[in-house]
């Protein structure tokens, strides 16, 4: 069994790449501070696949910590990084925090694979280093335009950092996956996306809403130039993202991989306006949802969805999943939070 270490496995995403890996028969091992997390969420995995797995309360901001865990450790086989801190918001009234967060750990953690026996690490980022590409759909290779926030540049220059290290150390095996907009949770509604405060992303604030927990969804401009005038994302169902993982890690251990440095986007390649969002939302869940329309919110993308031919062809991953998949999945998520009292932080 092929050990991998999943960094902020009891986030979002990375608990459902943990089930994934499990379902397929990794040994998994985790290491999270829970800043952004609970400890139910070891349970959730548990109650899905019924495999044990080993975890440990890591800072990866504490260099001697993650030296110490790798040391006693030295037989994983390949490492995913999802540790991070990720508002947007708040990474601009405080870059120090998401500086330290996001970069220090990356280099403590890269600085410790790059002494392992196999260095196999997958890194994750995200569209928002495309910012506005000016050809849709975006290729990998369109231009990384300046960051509108501190956690964009992190996970550029995250992105850099890596890119870096494998050219000088040709042993080091790396592969980015730059994320568009994950959304939904797993069919089971065990594990989810558990939004810290008011949510930043659009989903969890539909089914927080839907749900009454807020009282109106706010729709920043309806008169932007896309047919029904509100932005267009590329909503990517988080278990076709867990997928994802799993694939790319494969290729790593299985050393398919053509370059020691490659970058795949992952989404659907299909973009959906907000309002669609709004309207399968209601047709999913049977509630009409309060919402109205306000201002443009400056620094929103008009735009943006992937071109995933790369993913499709070389990777050979395919997303599966629907929007409306992943609002059903996402609104079983959000009721069963309800009726379990699990606190939105
Ligand atoms: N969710 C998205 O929309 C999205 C989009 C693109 C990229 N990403 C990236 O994907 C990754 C995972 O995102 P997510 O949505 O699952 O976030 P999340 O906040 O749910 O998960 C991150 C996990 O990392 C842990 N963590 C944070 N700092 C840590 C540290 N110093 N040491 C140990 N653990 C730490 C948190 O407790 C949390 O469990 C992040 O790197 C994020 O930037 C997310």
């Amino acid at each position: 069994m092929k050990k991998i270490l999943v960094t902020g496995g009891l986030g979002y995403i990375g608990s459902h790449v943990v089930v994934e890996l499990q379902n397929n028969n990794f040994d998994v091992l985790i290491i999270d501070d829970l800043s952004n997390s609970s400890l139910d969420v070891l349970d959730g995995i548990y109650r899905i696949t019924g495999v044990k797995l080993t975890f440990e309360r890591i800072d990866l901001k504490k260099k001697q910590s993650v030296v110490d865990f790798l040391s006693r450790h030295a037989d994983i086989d390949g490492v995913i990084h999802f540790a991070a801190s990720k508002a947007v918001g708040e990474s601009v009234g405080n870059p120090l925090k998401y500086y330290e967060n996001n970069i220090h750990s990356l280099v403590y953690l890269l600085q410790e694979v790059n002494k392992l026996s196999s260095k196999k690490l997958i890194f994750s980022s995200s569209c928002t280093v495309y910012g506005q590409a000016s050809e849709l759909p975006i290729a990998e290779e369109a231009p990384i335009k300046a960051p509108e926030s501190p956690y964009g540049n992190t996970k550029k220059v995250g992105e850099q950092i890596i890119r870096d290290t494998c050219k000088i150390s040709r042993s080091l095996n790396a592969i980015t996956l730059r994320y568009f907009n994950p959304i939904g949770a797993h069919k089971s509604a065990l594990i989810g996306e558990l939004p810290v405060g008011t949510p930043q992303n659009l989903v969890p604030y539909v089914t927080q809403t839907g749900i009454g927990l807020r009282e109106k969804l706010s729709i920043y401009g309806n008169d932007y130039p896309t047919p029904d005038g509100t932005c267009i994302r590329d909503y990517i169902h988080v278990v076709d993202l867990a997928k994802a993982h799993v694939i790319a890690m494969k290729r790593l251990l299985e050393e398919k991989n053509i370059d020691n440095y490659e970058v795949y986007n992952i989404g659907t390649g299909k973009g959906s306006s907000v309002l669609e969002v709004v309207n399968t939302f209601e047709e999913v869940s049977g509630v009409k949802l309060n919402y109205s329309f306000v201002e443009r919110r400056v620094g929103d993308i008009i735009s943006a969805y992937a071109k995933t031919t790369k993913a499709n062809t070389i990777l050979g991953w395919k997303s599966e999943l629907t929007l409306k998949d992943g609002l059903q999945s996402a609104w079983e998520w959000e009721k069963r939070l309800v009726l379990n009292k699990i606190r939105h932080f």
